[in-house]
């Protein structure tokens, strides 16, 4: 089992590629299986997460190459099994993204009902919702859930919650559904307006993608493209908050400046630099950041995914700041590992009220999911001495060369 060694580092400089974003690929990678006919995509991170997806659809009859140049080649023309098993599922829930394709495309859908996780209970009730609402019978038994319908008919769905995935996945159900589906108080993330995209690129009719109100209008069949995902916005806010917590002056390269808003202006309020320049965005921390106040929302509220990143670097900052996360019911698993880094931090309900410190000091911590293991190796350079963390098979899921990356700006980061 391998782990990362991060060591107390110099304020990083220096040029940083964002890569493309692990969750917009992931749909687009599903919803290949819509296509009879090969599509390229381009700019993909080889990551863990992508590798499952990439096995299930294999699972399914679906062929895929990997070309060079961070391309990937997906062709669904012969897919003959509607099943993903527990295996692939287990390994990560994302996989039940194939559910809505599938059942589009076959008619039916077998998929192994994907358990609790590290940060919270995460049903799929709205995924199943939307695809009842366009016809399709439910069942369940043996630890799956099998969906069915001859042919899917468009209708209005009304999300209870902007969930991302049941919105990814009721849209590419609605792809190929006869007639019109409206998705109601749809989540705006770019990766859905990433998606709409893809499936208009491929022939279909998605409008309104990135408000609240998606409308799809099926077409009988979806055909081949090629498509460069999107930047990664999560990746990108992970080395602006690296820059931040080392004082460092860094160059994040390949952003979409106006997915980043919200991170642009807590890291502004807290004292940083960031301004536009013409290969992406500079971040310049002159000092010690101060406290700002955080509430993870969805879209284009602040991202629970650069909750944890924030709370490191609010551990170091002057004063106090209270984060309150609204999006998941149990995203505070990283606090106890930064309190062995020495921060100050107490939670009460979904509020964390940290108190900045310092400095932090290194410590044997454990990744307890993606995000949380990216905020160790933030607390990490800006630690006093040694942090070893284990469990990185988390942080492997989502970040690309991640100690390559860090080494390349100056950041003790190595894996042993
Ligand atoms: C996606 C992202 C994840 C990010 C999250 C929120 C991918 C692969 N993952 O996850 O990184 O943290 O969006 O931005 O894109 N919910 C329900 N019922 C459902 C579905 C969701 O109650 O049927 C709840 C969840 O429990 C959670 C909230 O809705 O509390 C948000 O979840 P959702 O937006 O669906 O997140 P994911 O698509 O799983």
């Amino acid at each position: 089992m391998s782990k990362i060694v991060v060591e107390s580092s110099p304020p990083l400089r220096g040029t940083v590629r964002i890569s493309g974003a692990k969750n917009a690929v992931l749909p687009v990678i599903a919803a290949s299986l819509l296509s009879g006919q090969k599509c390229i995509l381009e700019d993909i991170p080889f990551l863990n997460d992508v590798e499952v997806m990439s096995e299930v659809l294999v699972s399914l009859g679906a062929d895929i190459k990997k070309l060079s140049n961070m391309r990937m080649e997906v062709n669904s023309r012969n897919i003959d099994n509607y099943e993903a098993p527990y295996e692939l599922v287990r390994r990560m829930r994302a996989s039940f993204l194939v559910l809505g394709p599938l059942l589009a495309r076959m008619g039916k859908a077998r998929i192994s009902f994907p358990g609790g996780c590290a940060i919270g209970t995460r049903p799929i009730d709205l995924h199943l919702k939307g695809f009842s609402a366009l016809g399709a019978e439910i069942t369940m038994g043996h630890g799956y859930i099998e969906a069915s319908a001859k042919k899917l008919k468009g209708d209005r769905v009304y999300l209870d919650f902007p969930s991302v995935g049941a919105t990814e996945n009721i849209m590419m159900a609605a792809a190929l559904a006869e007639g019109r589906t409206v998705i109601e108080n749809a989540a705006e993330e770019p990766e859905i307006v990433d998606l709409a995209t893809f499936i208009n690129k491929m022939g279909g009719c998605v409008k309104g993608a990135g408000t609240d109100t998606v409308k799809i209008d099926g077409v009988k069949e979806l055909k081949g493209c090629t498509h460069t995902v999107i930047p990664d916005r999560v990746e990108a806010g992970t080395y602006m908050v690296a820059a931040a917590i080392t004082r460092g002056d860094i160059i994040v390269e390949n952003v979409v400046i106006n997915h980043l808003m919200s991170v642009i202006a807590k890291l502004k309020e807290a004292g940083v630099i960031i301004q536009e320049v013409e290969n992406g965005l500079r971040v310049y921390a002159p000092e010690r950041v101060k406290a700002v106040d955080i509430k993870t929302l969805p879209y284009a509220g602040f991202p629970t995914d650069m909750q944890a990143q924030m709370m490191a670097l609010m551990s170091v900052a002057r004063g106090t700041s209270v984060i309150i996360e609204t999006v998941f019911d149990n995203r505070f698993m990283h606090v106890n590992e930064l309190r062995r880094m020495g921060a100050n931090i107490k939670i009460d309900g979904r509020s964390a009220v940290v108190q900045g410190i310092p400095e932090l000091t290194g410590a044997p911590v454990k990744a307890t999911d993606l995000r949380a293991g990216a905020a160790l190796i933030l607390a990490g350079l800006a630690a006093r001495g040694r942090t070893e963390i284990t469990d990185v098979y988390h942080i492997d899921r989502g970040y690309t060369d991640i100690e390559k990356k860090f080494q390349s700006l100056g950041g003790k980061v190595y894996r042993i």
